[in-house]
């Protein structure tokens, strides 16, 4: 039988046999499909057959048959595409925004290698590519999975879309076995004009820039509709490697060309920061006729060994850093300033702009921060734009950079209306009328009206749903915002999510009956709610929408307790803000006082703590998966570093600790297993040698970490 044996593992024969197979099963199901009848296979399972069929051919190209379910037109269209969890994560880049910012990053890079500042250290610069991510896997030189970025963990698999565009290579001769290569999708300039004067002609959808071009034609269900539309990759990273492809960036950069990859011709390795300024100058210079849209410039440490020691954060590369290019501007004029209630109760000001081109888009509203950005001056009585405030009515500065919401920046006063009156920033929340208040230190005006105000309380639910949180299909802020007022079915809490089904089935009014909805759509939703009642540990931290509390601290929290019941006895036990627990709370890298003490405190307030109760009593929680320490001497262990380090500074030792799964921590206690000890280590030795921990030099610590 070889149905029940992997793509992978298919021997030549058993290939031959399983394709005819599938030839036969899903010619008939094409056949019945189309004649209408009853179909005798489900969807899901003739999109299964399909792929199954499509990975075969990946793997067996001769064996392709001439009846090939592939090459079937009019094919059923596949009900979405397939999530692929990345084996290396797609991480994003941290942003410099000038050239102090850029002295800032190389600073950091040499303070966390201890590399002083004339040690020579070299980088590459190249273009950033204004596109959407795309990783390519190759085994034994085939391609055999092109997935998106997704959220940096579980992207989506396109291969036969990524088949359909110029530049990726479908083999590639003398690769290593396993080879991921990375790099842009994009549309050329000329690509896209022609594609929006295409649809125009035909009535289609015009797009609003090149970037939402190729998104839109990568993630077409229907491959042949990509094939149509021209895409270009440049490579520029990779992800599992079965074996190094160089020893420096720029050299794994060639490789990559070598294998016949598009690689960006602006990348050039640089010895000065000076040199990379000027590189991304020359960039900048030759932006507007490069016939592609780039944002910026991407430095990476050229050395891989040091990227290697340098690591991530949690989201990004420490090696790394995209040097964006200037915002876009325009002046226009202030029609009027609404107020928006955020999840947190921030009462945010939006201005309400006459219609205005920046960089290509329209602009019509535009942020304006909070109160003391309007009126010119912060809390402490500082200048905000020399202390120029603004009015309804002013001629305002807007600008935008690249995905992020415009703002406005600045005002002139030379146009100002006579007639134009300060603004008066509401001390009442327009939602729900609790007092808006702000809190000493805070920038921000805040309704206090918790979840009795309605717009914090959508706006949550509208968070919880949201990709990053629990990315419910078929429940988005529109549905939202419709099950929070309805009267049969009242959405009000996360929670009431998990019970709509059974409401439902009790209701006379059932939700299939109604407009906008059927018996289908009304399934799918049931489904995909069942389908999240499984959710991992730090996408649910993440969906609770607690301030201060994003999607990188979330995983670095859940990853630190593992499970919900000790993250939430942790939690409990910290509401003092005193004693073991707190400490251990503070203690992990990424969570700062503020971040801990908002955390307690929404688990402390009652109303809020009944709300998550009740969300997770409906909800099995996944464990967060800690990294791979298997075989590793340390994991598990607390150990405490005291001291001068010589061969590596305090933050790689701490970073490379954790990796393994040990625990940093900043004191000796009883609980510490292992004190690592160099020159010049007092207090904490002494108490080290009274309680008995296991002390080593940094040496000792080296020999025991480093694999033999
Ligand atoms: S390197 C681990 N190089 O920018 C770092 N990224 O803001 C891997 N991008 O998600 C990324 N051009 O989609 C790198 N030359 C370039 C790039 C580039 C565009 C994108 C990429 C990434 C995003 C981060």
């Amino acid at each position: 039988m070889t149905e029940t044996i992997l793509v992978q593992d298919l021997s030549e024969d058993q290939a031959r046999a399983e394709l005819a197979r599938l030839a036969q099963i899903l010619l008939r199901a094409n056949d019945q499909y189309h004649a209408k009848d009853a179909p005798e296979i489900s969807d899901a399972e003739y999109d299964r057959l399909k792929r199954r069929n499509a990975e075969i051919e990946l793997r067996f190209p001769d064996l392709k048959r001439q009846d090939s379910p592939s090459e079937m037109v009019g094919a059923r269209p596949a009900d979405g595409f397939t999530k692929v969890t990345h084996a290396v994560a797609m991480m994003s880049l941290g942003n410099a925004f000038d050239a102090a910012d850029v002295a800032d990053f190389d600073r950091s890079v040499r303070k966390y290698l201890g590399l002083g500042a004339d040690a020579s250290l070299s980088y590459t610069a190249e273009p950033k590519i204004d596109g959407l991510s795309l990783s390519l896997r190759y085994e034994r030189g085939a391609l055999v999975q092109a997935a998106t970025r997704g959220d940096g963990q579980v992207g989506e698999n396109v291969t036969e879309n990524a088949l359909n565009i110029q530049g990726i290579p479908h083999h590639i001769e003398n690769a290593p076995a396993i080879l991921e290569v990375r790099g842009e999708v994009y549309m050329s300039h000329r690509d896209f004009d022609a594609l929006n004067a295409r649809q125009a002609e035909t009535g289609g959808k015009s797009f609003a820039n090149p970037r939402n071009a190729a998104a839109g034609s990568l993630r077409q269900l229907d491959a042949r509709i990509t094939r149509s539309r021209p895409l270009g990759f440049f490579a520029y990273a990779w992800g599992e490697l079965s074996e190094p492809l160089s020893d420096t960036q720029m050299g794994a950069i060639r490789r990559l060309g070598d294998f016949g990859f598009d690689t960006n011709a602006l990348t050039q390795v640089c010895d000065t920061t000076d040199q990379l300024l000027a590189h991304y100058r020359l960039i900048e210079e030759q932006r507007a006729t490069l016939g592609y849209d780039i944002d910026g410039v991407v430095y990476k440490v050229d050395d891989l060994a040091l990227q290697s020691r340098l690591g991530f954060r949690s989201t990004t590369p420490r090696w790394a850093i995209a040097h964006k290019f200037p915002a876009e501007l325009a002046w226009t004029r202030l029609e009027g300033i609404d107020i928006q209630v955020g999840r947190t109760g921030a009462l945010s000001p939006v201005a309400r702009l006459h219609p205005v081109t920046v960089g290509g888009v329209v602009v019509s509203n535009a942020t304006l921060h909070n109160e003391d950005y309007i009126a010119g001056r912060n809390a402490k009585g500082g200048e905000i734009r020399d202390g120029k405030d603004i009015r309804i009515g002013d001629w305002v500065q807007v600008y935008r950079a690249g995905d992020v919401i415009p703002k406005v920046a600045d005002v002139d006063l030379s146009k100002r209306p006579d007639n134009a009156v300060a603004y008066d920033f509401p001390t009442r929340c327009p939602e729900c009328g609790s007092d808006a208040i702000r809190e000493e230190g805070d920038a921000v005006r805040r309704c206090t009206g918790g979840l009795i105000c309605p717009a914090q309380a959508v706006e949550k639910l509208k968070h919880f749903v949201s990709r990053k949180a629990f990315d419910i299909d078929g429940l988005g802020a529109r549905q939202v915002e419709a099950f929070y007022v309805d009267p049969d079915l009242p959405v009000k809490t996360p929670a009431d999510i998990f019970t709509l089904q059974k409401r439902d089935a009790a209701n006379l009014n059932k939700l299939a009956n109604r407009k906008g909805w059927g018996v289908q759509s009304a399934a799918n939703l049931w489904a995909a709610i069942e389908e999240k009642r499984a959710i991992p540990l730090g996408r649910l931290l993440f969906a609770l929408g607690i301030r201060h509390l994003g999607e990188a601290a979330s995983n670095l929290i859940a990853t630190h307790y593992g499970s919900w019941e000790a993250f939430e006895r942790a939690i409990t036990a910290a509401a003092d803000r005193t004693g073991p627990e707190w400490e251990e709370l503070l203690g992990i890298d990424g969570v700062g006082e503020v971040m801990a003490q908002t955390l307690v405190a929404s688990f402390a307030q009652q109303a809020e703590r009944q709300s998550i109760d009740a969300l997770v009593a409906q909800l099995d929680v996944q464990d967060a998966t800690k990294p791979k320490t298997e075989g590793s001497p340390v994991a598990g262990l607390t150990v405490v570093f005291t001291g001068t380090l010589e061969k590596m500074t305090r933050a790689e030792a701490k970073a490379r600790a954790e990796a393994l799964g040990a625990k940093v921590s900043g004191s000796v206690s009883k609980k510490t297993d292992i004190l690592i000890a160099g020159p010049g280590a007092g207090s904490k030795a002494k108490k080290a040698a009274e309680l008995g921990v296991r002390t080593l030099d940094e040496d000792g610590w080296l020999q025991l970490i480093t694999p033999a």
